[in-house]
């Protein structure tokens, strides 16, 4: 057995006896995480499960699937725990997907149609990286809206779009505009030309670059305002060519370097990125750095900025992150928020980047 082998199980070890702090106590998993064995879980997980009910608001139709989703509620606790020794920098927990079984929680909160980039797609110029600031956070210069919720549809690639707009809008014309992803759920059905089948399409997925397609072809995006969010795919598509307020001159894809992504971000604006979201489902907070993750992408998200030194995994000095915004509202995560380590494309982070450019518009 090598040193690194042992080490990791030191560190798995060492991390079940240790205790987690927040000021939302009720909602943690302490009293899980902080001992060994399942007989600890089952008596506090029926007031894990009042709580959980009473802050998201969760009711149930009947009896049975009130206690369908106590027995869910159960093992979500019970994977939280798992999450919490390979994640031991990040934060896991009761979260308000908690009473959703993993293949739900990936049908209706992801939604990110393809697992690879289409292979016609514009690489990114290589940039210069001697000189990128060591902490950035586009939000600090204004170029992000408030985050916002994709609710129960799988529209994640629409908000990671748009979110990628407004920033390159923002950088365009100093105007920070919020964008309609409904427009993108109704309308945009673009195919990508390398993968039959493979199509935007609404609630069930698709795919950043080709959102930005159908945007430079459609013209532009509404505002959120003048075309709002439904969160269903059911409507028909009513977008009206006089209320584009932002629009695509050109996108990119990033290479995996993470100092390419970096100085992308700072040139370009936040940038759309795809990232397997497993352990998503139970976070709460704190610099994500799991030990095994998938890179498998399912999620589509928007990078914002970036930090030195957010963490410090047991016995080594503070390492870098990454900072993410998500579409799962505000009450999800660091106010709508995700941190994951930056060196080792953890969950597949670096391996799916694009860039976008927007055309100098006037508003009115
Ligand atoms: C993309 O568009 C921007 C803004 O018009 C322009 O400055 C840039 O050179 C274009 N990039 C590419 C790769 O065409």
């Amino acid at each position: 057995m090598d040193r690194s082998f042992l080490f990791t199980l030191f560190l798995l070890f060492s991390v079940v006896a240790s205790t987690i702090s927040a000021d939302d106590d009720d909602l943690l998993i302490e009293q899980v995480v902080s001992s060994d064995g399942d007989d600890d879980l089952l008596p506090h997980a029926e007031h894990h499960f009042s709580s959980f009910k009473a802050r998201f608001g969760k009711s149930y139709g009947s009896a049975e699937e009130h206690d369908y989703r106590f027995g869910v509620f159960k093992a979500n606790l019970r994977r939280a725990k798992i999450h919490q020794k390979l994640d031991p920098s990040a934060e896991h927990g009761v979260t308000k997907f908690s009473d959703l079984t993993p293949a739900e929680f990936r049908r209706n909160f992801l939604g990110l149609k393809r697992l690879r980039l289409p292979a016609d797609a514009q690489k990114a110029p290589i940039l210069p990286t001697n000189d990128l600031p060591t902490d950035f956070d586009w939000r600090d210069h204004g170029a992000v809206t408030g985050v916002k919720d994709q609710g129960a549809c799988g529209s994640c690639w629409a908000f990671s779009t748009t979110g990628a707009l407004e920033g390159a809008h923002f950088l365009e014309t100093g105007e920070l505009v919020s964008l309609s992803e409904q427009q993108l759920v109704d309308c945009d059905h673009e195919c990508d030309p390398e993968e039959y089948g493979a199509c935007d399409s609404g609630c069930n997925g698709g795919l950043m670059t080709s959102a930005f397609e159908y945007t430079l072809k459609a013209g532009g995006l509404e505002r959120e305002k003048d075309y709002p969010y439904t969160g269903t795919d059911r409507g028909t598509c009513k977008f009206d060519q006089d209320k584009i307020v932002a629009s695509v001159a050109n996108f990119s894809v990033v290479s995996i370097d993470e100092e390419q992504i970096a100085a992308n971000l700072v040139k370009n604006g936040p940038l759309a990125i795809g990232i397997n979201a497993v352990f998503m489902q139970t976070y709460i907070g704190k610099v994500s750095c799991p030990y095994i993750c998938g890179r498998q992408l399912d999620h589509g998200v928007l990078l914002v900025g970036y930090g030195s030194a957010g963490y410090a995994p047991i016995r080594f000095k503070e390492k870098p992150f990454w900072i993410i915004k998500n579409s799962w509202g505000e009450n999800w995560g660091e106010n709508g928020y995700y941190k994951i380590c930056r060196g080792r494309n953890v969950c597949g982070v670096d391996s799916m980047v694009s860039t976008v450019a927007a055309l100098h518009t006037t508003s009115d």
